[in-house]
């Protein structure tokens, strides 16, 4: 996945850690009203859970992300549930921007997505 999606419309990177492939990240472009905007997204096999890895990736990934892509802003939408995705963002700067409500339609059911976003 992270092969094939190099340099097509973002960042796409594995995560390793200890010689093990432990999750992957990627941001993806997705300009807005003539903004040149990245959209984050990532995950870490659950062994691996509260090291202080995602919140490591995010930093990386975002540094990557706003020097090859000419990025103004990166943005990161998670379910009100997510608390540790949510810290792992907040800890690299990204703030709250809104919730909104019922955005996303997941097993017949409308719910809330919170939208972060970071500057450059
Ligand atoms: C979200 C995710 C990437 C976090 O990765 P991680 O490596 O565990 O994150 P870190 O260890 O860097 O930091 C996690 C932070 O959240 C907190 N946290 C971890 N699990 C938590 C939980 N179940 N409830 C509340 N907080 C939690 C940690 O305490 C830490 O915050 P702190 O430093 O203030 O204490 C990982 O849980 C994951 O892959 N989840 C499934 C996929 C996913 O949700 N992707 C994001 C979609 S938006």
């Amino acid at each position: 996945m992270v092969a094939e999606n190099e340099g097509k419309e973002g960042v796409w990177r594995s995560i390793w850690a200890d010689g093990q492939l432990v999750g992957s990240i990627s941001v993806e472009r997705k300009d807005e009203g003539g903004q040149a905007i990245g959209e984050i997204g990532y995950m870490i096999l659950t062994p691996w859970w509260s090291q202080g890895i995602g919140t490591e990736a995010v930093r990386q990934i975002c540094e990557i992300a706003f020097q090859e892509m000419a990025l103004e802003q990166i943005i990161g939408q998670v379910f009100p549930e997510n608390v540790a995705s949510a810290r792992v963002l907040e800890k690299n700067g990204f703030r709250l921007e809104e919730t909104k409500t019922g955005a996303v339609v997941k097993g017949g059911k409308a719910l809330d997505v919170r939208l972060y976003r970071l500057d450059f």
